[in-house]
């Protein structure tokens, strides 16, 4: 029914009210860092090789010690009960359906216990830290008990970016509802029909956790002025005290965190702007990814997100070093377009443009896919004057 990423875009877009749809597509300030993202990807240059036999090509990789059907995972995103309901559900299906892990979101709106009870699939846990420590122990514990493998620890956030849309759109959490947020509503009868008739989701998880009940004030809170600003590298050991399984630090954009995250011991990290939602000026992760990978001990995993919208973009990011990408907005596309069914169309989308890259490129097996694929001078095209 659609043809690629942009029509679900434009779908979900006709769904959802502006706020939410702003909420999903947004980045921070001037959108410079959420441009870049994508115009980094574009700067990248195949260089393909041919009579090569492509009748099979192999996408399978191993994640965080796990089979994985292709190097792709689907990512943490919060409030995702805004765009359907029993997103998170959904996501992990569609994750599980396709062989990939999915990471709940600290911020999700369904419980972790519920996501696990839908999917026999790989879940991991994105970690965001509040200052009262026991918050961030109890969901560890929780997810631990549901059989949780990874734990993603996202570092970039001490605060939210600054995103202008909010004010524009009215979007806060608590809701408040002013006439151009009703107006918003009313205009989308379908969203407010199977979505806004519920009322506003909930951070139930993050609530179970922080023992604060349907009290969306306090929820709003835990993720906003309760934040643990003071997080700093030797934090990773009370980690491991909580957490038996891999660890993966989400957020770093330079050599050098990286290279602290190893010395400290995590598993791997996540290169990443969050989707350019929070420091806008920053780099794209893409771009630091051959400067990171250069540089890490053998066996350490190197994930990037931001801007993959195409199956090649997962297939450049894995040329160039990448265990694996994380997918943010692409699968949110496809759920708020046609709840699972489009999420799971949009992860069919990606896995067919992935293997139409493979056999253009002459590489049978992704495991072999390497810079040696990509047009010689694509690293400094990379580094933007
Ligand atoms: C995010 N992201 C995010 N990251 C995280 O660690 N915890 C979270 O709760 C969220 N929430 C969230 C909400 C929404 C709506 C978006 C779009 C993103 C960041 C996310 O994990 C990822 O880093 C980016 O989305 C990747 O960029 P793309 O793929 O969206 O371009």
């Amino acid at each position: 029914m659609f043809s690629n990423l942009d029509d679900y875009r434009e779908a979900a877009k006709r769904f959802l009210p502006e706020f939410a749809f702003c909420y999903l597509e947004g980045g921070s300030e001037d959108g410079v860092t959420l441009r870049r993202n994508r115009a980094a990807f574009e700067r990248i240059t195949f260089e393909p090789k041919m009579m090569v036999d492509v009748t099979a090509v192999g996408t399978g990789t191993e994640l965080c010690g796990k089979y994985a059907a292709w190097p792709a995972v689907v990512g943490p995103t919060g409030l995702n009960g805004l765009y359907r309901r029993e997103a998170e559900e959904s996501l992990a299906r569609a994750a599980h359906r396709f062989g990939l892990p999915f990471v709940l979101s600290t911020a999700s709106t369904s419980l972790l216990e519920d996501v696990r009870q839908c999917s026999d699939g790989e879940l991991w846990l994105q970690l965001y830290v509040q200052r009262d420590r026991r918050i961030a122990e109890d969901m560890m514990a929780r997810a631990r008990g549901c059989g949780y493998s990874t734990l993603v620890l996202t570092v970039d956030t001490p605060v939210p970016g600054q995103r202008d849309h909010y004010a524009r759109t009215g979007f806060k959490l608590p809701l408040r509802w002013t006439p151009r947020l009703l107006w918003d509503v009313v205009t989308h009868p379908r969203w407010t029909a199977t979505v806004g008739i519920h009322g506003i989701p909930q951070l139930v998880n993050l609530a179970r956790s922080a023992g604060l009940g349907a009290n969306i004030e306090a929820q709003a809170a835990a993720l906003g002025s309760q934040m643990d600003m003071s997080l700093e590298w030797h934090d990773i050991a009370w980690l491991r005290r909580h957490w038996q399984g891999k660890i993966l630090i989400k957020g770093l954009l330079s050599v050098a965190d990286a290279k602290r995250a190893a010395q400290h011991e995590a598993d791997g990290v996540v290169l990443s702007n969050h989707g350019g939602r929070q420091l806008d000026g920053a780099p794209s992760a893409i771009e630091m990814l051959p400067h990171v990978v250069a540089c890490m001990p053998r066996g350490f995993e190197v994930y990037i997100d931001g801007g993959v919208r195409r199956g090649s973009d997962i297939a450049k990011a894995v040329a160039l070093g990448a265990k694996g990408t994380l997918l943010g907005r692409a699968p949110l596309y496809g759920l708020a377009a046609a709840g699972i069914d489009g999420a799971i169309a949009v992860l069919a989308q990606l896995n067919r443009e992935l293997e139409t890259c493979l056999r253009l490129l002459g590489c049978a097996d992704i495991n072999a896919l390497t810079d040696a694929y990509l047009l010689g001078n694509c690293v400094s095209a990379l580094e933007f004057e």
